[in-house]
């Protein structure tokens, strides 16, 4: 089969377009035939050998966990699911070999949803991890309601872009950061408070309209005191989840009864049903999706690195 591969770590150049065995499916996993995948920073992240104590690597190495396809092959134990239904789904493994950059991908039945016809392979290829990702930062950790408000960093990015309207969707009023090129696409998804990030001190603009801090932060920046800022903003008694990192040392979250914590996005077929569920009756809306063939993932993973991704890129494979 055609596939995107690397054979050992290293910067988006060790990425290779060629042919790689089919992989076969175990039993409680289903065979996908790939129409379309997506780019997450996960993937350049493994690539370049990050986050070895946690997943291991068998070389080569087929990148990707999101999938949008049709089912070719089920595994012994599979019963509901038959060759031919098509699926999207998370094909999230702790240990990485048979990815989902390539003409077929196996993953555990319980990790996929049926896709709708009203929504392309290719809409459907974006959403998997960033959507359970989100969901599950904002509405089982985070307990978000109605009339609370929230702060989503990075809100045009691949996370950002799907928390911004399922916020929206939970009745929370959103304050998100974005560069000004940005604003308009923040704004179309349901963003109440745009601050760009390039021009004016996030920290001081929320604080002034919210002087007891948010019920909520999305965390998913890097460095530059950006996980200490999500503490100070955060109401006494609210939540933070870090999408990147261990929450800092600090004593006031414990003084404040903050709930902080490193989130990791889970594969869960039956949330992704439900969230497939609302893209589709529009209650929240799908992301932008930037279209690219297969051919095109190291360059695609230069795209990611520059960090100014604006909602999805998707790679299409057939
Ligand atoms: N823990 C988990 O389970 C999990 C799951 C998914 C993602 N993540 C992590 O969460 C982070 C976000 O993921 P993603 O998929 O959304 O990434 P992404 O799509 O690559 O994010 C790109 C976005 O970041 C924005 N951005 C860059 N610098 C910014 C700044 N200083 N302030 C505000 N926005 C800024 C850019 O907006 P502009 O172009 O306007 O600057 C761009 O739209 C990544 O670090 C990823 O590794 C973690």
């Amino acid at each position: 089969m055609k596939a995107i591969f690397y054979e050992q770590h290293g910067t988006a150049e060790v990425l290779q377009v060629g042919e790689r065995p089919t992989p076969e499916p175990q039993d409680h996993e289903v065979l996908v035939e790939v129409v379309a995948t997506s780019v997450n920073p996960i993937d350049r992240r493994l690539r370049s050998g990050e986050l070895q104590e946690y997943i291991t690597r068998t070389f080569p190495v087929v990148p990707g966990w999101d999938l949008a396809g049709r089912i070719v092959k089920v595994g012994a134990k599979v019963t509901d699911w038959q060759v031919g239904d098509e699926v999207l789904g998370l094909a999230f493994t702790w240990s990485i070999q048979h990815g989902s950059y390539a003409e077929y991908c196996p993953i555990d039945a319980a990790s996929i949803t049926h896709k709708p016809a009203s929504i392309s392979f290719e809409q459907a290829a974006a959403l998997p991890l960033v959507s359970l990702t989100a969901w599950q930062a904002l509405s089982e950790f985070g307990r978000l309601q109605a009339g609370q408000s929230v702060f989503i960093q990075a809100g045009a990015g691949g996370v950002g872009s799907v928390a911004i309207p399922m916020a929206k969707h939970l009745g929370a009023k959103v304050y998100t950061t974005t560069s000004a090129k940005n604003s308009d696409y923040v704004k179309s998804l349901g963003a109440d408070v745009v601050i760009d990030y390039t021009s004016a001190d996030y920290e001081s603009v929320i604080r002034e309209q919210e002087p007891d801090g948010v019920d909520l932060v999305l965390e998913a920046l890097l460095g530059n005191g950006t996980a200490e800022a999500a503490i100070r903003l955060t109401k006494d008694n609210g939540r933070v989840a870090y999408m990147n990192n261990e929450p800092p040392e600090m004593a006031e979250i414990a003084q404040r009864s903050i709930t902080a914590e490193f989130l990791h996005h889970r594969p869960d077929g039956e949330m992704l049903k439900d969230l497939v569920g609302l893209y589709q009756s529009d209650e929240i809306t799908l992301p932008r999706v930037h279209i690219r063939p297969l051919e095109e993932a190291l360059d695609a993973h230069l795209q990611s690195e520059a960090g100014h991704t604006q909602g999805k890129v998707v790679l299409r494979i057939s």
